[in-house]
């Protein structure tokens, strides 16, 4: 009798698992302007740029790198809601588009989510070894931060959307 029910519960997670597949959220790259990106717009020195690339770059820009588990169902669904957010939140590929009071607060935000160690998120340190950052990198990165909210200069208080939220 038990057996029976074990057999019918896994009977009913495979089918779950095989149909979950078929619901499938988009993982597009959005094609976007190479000269607006982060890289080429300030043109960050090298090894930080090295480090937002290893540490950020699939999360943060339409450059996504997708592993084979990424299609499926559904981890697919968590890991693609993770990068639809932190495009919204901050985009390198888009950068250069961006007002500068933004991205004054953008940069401001960076250093403080790498000084916390926030980010890199640390689901996605589980299985990108090669993503942690070290102290110093921690430090050049918000060491750059600075000197390029410096370059923009003084920026107008925060906006606020209609519904109170930052964007
Ligand atoms: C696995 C995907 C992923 C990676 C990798 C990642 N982020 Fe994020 N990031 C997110 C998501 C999702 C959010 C929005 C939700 C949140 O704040 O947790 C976010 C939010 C942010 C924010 C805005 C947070 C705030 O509220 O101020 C900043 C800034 C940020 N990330 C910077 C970085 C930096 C810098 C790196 C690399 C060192 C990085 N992230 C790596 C997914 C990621």
């Amino acid at each position: 009798m038990n057996k029976d029910r074990f057999k019918n519960i896994g009977i009913a997670l495979v089918v779950l698992l095989v149909v979950s597949q078929f619901v499938r959220p988009s993982r597009a790259n959005p094609a976007s302007d190479p000269s607006k990106a982060l890289a080429s717009s300030v043109h960050p020195p090298a090894n930080v740029a090295r480090s937002l690339d290893r540490g950020c770059r699939d999360c943060h820009s339409n450059d996504t790198t997708w592993p084979w588990y990424t299609n499926v169902a559904p981890v697919s669904w968590w890991i693609i809601h993770h990068v639809n957010d932190g495009r919204r939140e901050v985009n390198f590929s888009t950068w250069g588009d961006q007002p500068p009071g933004r991205l004054s607060r953008k940069l401001g935000d960076i250093c403080e989510q790498v000084e916390r160690r926030e980010m890199p998120m640390t689901s996605y340190l589980l299985v990108h070894s090669d993503a942690k950052l070290t102290d110093a990198e921690r430090q050049a990165i918000c060491d750059w931060t600075k000197t390029e909210q410096a370059k923009i200069g003084p920026v107008p208080p925060e906006g606020r959307g209609r519904r109170g939220r930052r964007d």
